[in-house]
């Protein structure tokens, strides 16, 4: 119970990387607000962290991480329903690109930096602020990417966005240092989530074979650590990256 009486909030919490540490996080004791787009799906993870037996644990929040107001509202939703909040892992996030000189700015721009890019500077920001005003320091978890570090076919704005993740991460921690936050970002590689599922099983196939086991990487591995990074056992892990990519970066 390494999370017991920990509030977090967990955005992309109905699918994938997310989902898996909703359940992860109730499993360690933590109260989690399941905050995503797709309030259907939050509902869902809260019905089967029900059903695991962690009454109460689990409380959906339907959120647009893109809109800052939404995000803040999040943030008020977990301290209205748990009283405090601890945790934020920004997480939530779209993958998939084109070619750069086939882009359309509107299209193939914009709406990711709107969502991976400034979706993480809205859960700092409306996170930080509360952190600061219940006086009791707090952690904040992103989920960046391999392509946050390198570049790749088809993820000009994918990258864009990712590396910013890690800029804003090792800032947050500079800059809320005084009020005890810490701040870190996490790498995954290849992880078997729908987000994946979009592409040809030639590609999936050909992304599991990059990282050095020749394996995808489970959502649960992830959230294993997560759990870890969010634990006061990661007390010195700080402004950092933690890459969990199994290797592909070696
Ligand atoms: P997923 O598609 O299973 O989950 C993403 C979740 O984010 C979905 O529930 C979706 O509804 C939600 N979401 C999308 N736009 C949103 C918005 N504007 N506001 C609120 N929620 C929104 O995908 P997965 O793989 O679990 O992705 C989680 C994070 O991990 C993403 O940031 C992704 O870029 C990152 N990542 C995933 C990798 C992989 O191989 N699966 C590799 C590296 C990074």
């Amino acid at each position: 119970m390494r999370l017991a009486g920990k509030v977090a909030v967990i955005t992309g919490g109905a699918s994938g990387i997310g989902r898996a540490t909703v359940l992860k996080f109730v499993r360690e004791g933590a109260k989690v607000v399941v905050a995503d787009l797709n309030l259907e799906q939050a509902e869902a993870v809260v019905a089967e962290v029900e059903a695991l037996g962690f009454a109460g644990a689990a409380s959906a929040s339907k959120v647009d991480v893109s809109e800052f107001a939404q995000v803040e509202a999040t943030v008020a939703h977990a301290v209205e329903v748990f009283g405090r909040l601890d945790v934020i892992f920004n997480n939530a996030g779209i993958a998939g690109g084109k070619a750069l000189l086939d882009h359309d700015p509107a299209v193939d721009y914009a709406p990711m930096i709107r969502i991976d890019q400034d979706g993480v500077y809205y859960g700092i920001l409306a996170a930080g602020r509360q952190f600061r005003d219940q006086g009791t320091g707090g952690v904040i978890i992103s989920t960046s990417s391999i392509y946050g570090e390198q570049a790749a076919e088809l993820a000009f704005s994918y990258s864009a966005a990712k590396a910013a993740v890690i800029s804003f991460t090792r800032s947050a921690a500079y800059e809320l240092a005084e009020y005890g936050v810490r701040a870190v970002a996490i790498t995954p590689g290849r992880v078997a989530t729908p987000i994946i599922g979009q592409f040809s099983a030639e590609l999936q196939a050909l992304f599991a074979s990059e990282q050095l086991r020749g394996r995808m990487t489970a959502p649960e591995e992830i959230a294993d650590v997560v759990a870890f990074l969010a634990s006061d056992e990661a007390n010195v892990i700080n402004g950092t990256v933690v890459h969990v990519d199994d290797g592909y970066s070696a």
